[in-house]
């Protein structure tokens, strides 16, 4: 090759490159027709806004983030260890697609004790995070043109995957008048004879609300004539400041109708293992979720399986302070934000975000978020990423430093004094 010029490799190799080129191009723009299905597939803004952020801070920007979902502890020494275990002693292979049987037997015992219910390690199926539950269970149970409603704002995948899978998303509205909780009565009003499922998220993500008893007894009464299945998201079920989250599966005749989805990354702090779970009200349902496992993941990563088992059976007390400095943390946002000319906050029961009330600035969330975002160096959620109710609101996640929250909220402050409000 010696002596060729890039001029003249050009010479030699252009032509070919450019029609590769040509070709790749026509590919992407014409001949591969993606499925109609991917339009219908939703997206969660954290992610983007994230990206974001980064870019601004790769420009040298300084960027307070109070749109993480996750805790910022690191997952327990114990929990850990017994991963490091589980890889020295050589877990390195494909396990059941359901779960290891022990792991299955812990979740099992562990959610019979917490709800007060009988569960079978045969109805536990093991997933790689929380989320895998809900996209198979509509997966299993919807059919197109059925209904299923969910809590508006609520977390963003719901709607996302009810879309996908072909069924008709019914948002029931959280209003900042209940405090968030669901509105049962409006909730019994909206289930019609297409009506598969309802979905319930409780402390909710958005918003931190959690449901009472009483709504849950409502609920239960309203629902006992129909066939609808209840999908309950109880992700931050340990994650609440007064009182407990009650699980609908505990209400009397519920239990076999109900699925509990419920998972190691906000308990544990563990969202970067992919470790969840779902607990279904047959075998033969959980059977159909382990096919679907099998067609897609094959299993959940072995050694995280023992972790999980170290989890749920090992001390319980560094989650327990972590959820104490959730509190403190709540306590002071909550109070920072109120003092926001403005701004309204309700305190959250549950969960680690606050969802603050700015619709007296008149303009829409996405664009106040834009604005905290792009010059005030605050990264926040605008409250319509989490469905049409969720306008007017932003959300924050109070899963980091109390120096750090009070450096954004401090920077929120400024950004919006400049505002005219109505
Ligand atoms: C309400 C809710 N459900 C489920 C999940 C999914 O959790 P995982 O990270 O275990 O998939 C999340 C994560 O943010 C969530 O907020």
């Amino acid at each position: 090759m010696t002596g060729w010029t890039p001029a003249m490799m050009w010479a030699r190799r252009g032509p070919r490159l450019l029609l590769l080129h040509l070709l790749a191009f026509r590919d992407n723009n014409e001949l591969m027709k993606f499925a109609q299905r991917m339009f219908r597939l939703g997206t969660e803004t954290a992610f983007e806004v994230l990206a974001r952020a980064r870019q601004l801070e790769s420009q040298g920007r300084r960027m307070v983030h109070l749109q993480i979902g996750e805790p910022d502890f690191n997952t327990p020494d114990h929990i850990v260890e017994a991963a490091i275990k589980a890889l020295r002693e050589g877990w390195h292979h494909y396990s059941p697609s359901a779960g290891l049987l022990p792991l299955r037997q812990a979740i099992a015992e562990d959610v019979s004790a917490t709800r007060g219910i009988a569960v079978d390690p045969d109805q536990v199926v093991v997933t790689p995070g929380g989320k895998p539950i809900i996209f198979f269970t509509l997966l299993a149970l919807v059919e197109a043109g059925d209904e299923v409603i969910y809590p508006n704002p609520g977390f963003p995948i719901y709607e996302s995957m009810i879309r996908f899978t072909g069924g008709t998303p019914v948002p029931a509205p959280l209003r900042e008048e209940l405090d968030f909780r669901m509105d049962v009565d409006e909730v019994l009003r909206l289930i019609s004879n297409r009506t598969k499922m309802i979905i319930l998220n409780s402390p909710n993500n958005p918003t931190g609300s959690v449901l009472s008893p009483s709504d849950l007894e409502r609920l239960a009464a309203g629902v006992s004539r129909t066939g609808v299945t209840l999908f309950s998201d109880e992700i931050y079920r340990r994650i609440v400041y007064e009182g407990d989250a009650p699980s609908i599966a505990s209400v009397r005749n519920l239990q076999g109708r109900t699925v509990i989805l419920d998972g190691f990354s906000k308990t544990y702090a563990m969202t970067g293992w992919r470790l969840g779970y779902g607990v279904f009200p047959s075998a033969a349902l959980a059977a159909h979720i382990t096919r679907l496992m099998v067609n897609s993941n094959s299993c959940t990563a072995a050694f995280t399986q023992l972790a999980g088992i170290a989890a749920l059976k090992g001390d319980q007390t560094p989650c327990q302070k972590m959820v104490e400095t959730f509190h403190t943390r709540r306590d002071r946002v909550v109070q920072l934000l109120n003092q926001i000319p403005g701004v309204s906050c309700r305190a959250p029961r549950g969960a680690f975000y606050v969802f603050p009330n700015v619709s007296l600035f008149g303009r829409k969330s996405d664009e106040l978020a834009g604005m905290l975002l792009n010059e005030a160096g605050v990264a926040v959620l605008s409250g319509a990423a989490f469905g049409q109710y969720g306008e007017g609101f932003l959300r924050l996640s109070y899963a980091t430093s109390i120096e750090l929250l009070e450096e954004g909220i401090g920077k929120m402050a400024d950004a919006l004094g400049k505002l005219n409000r109505s």
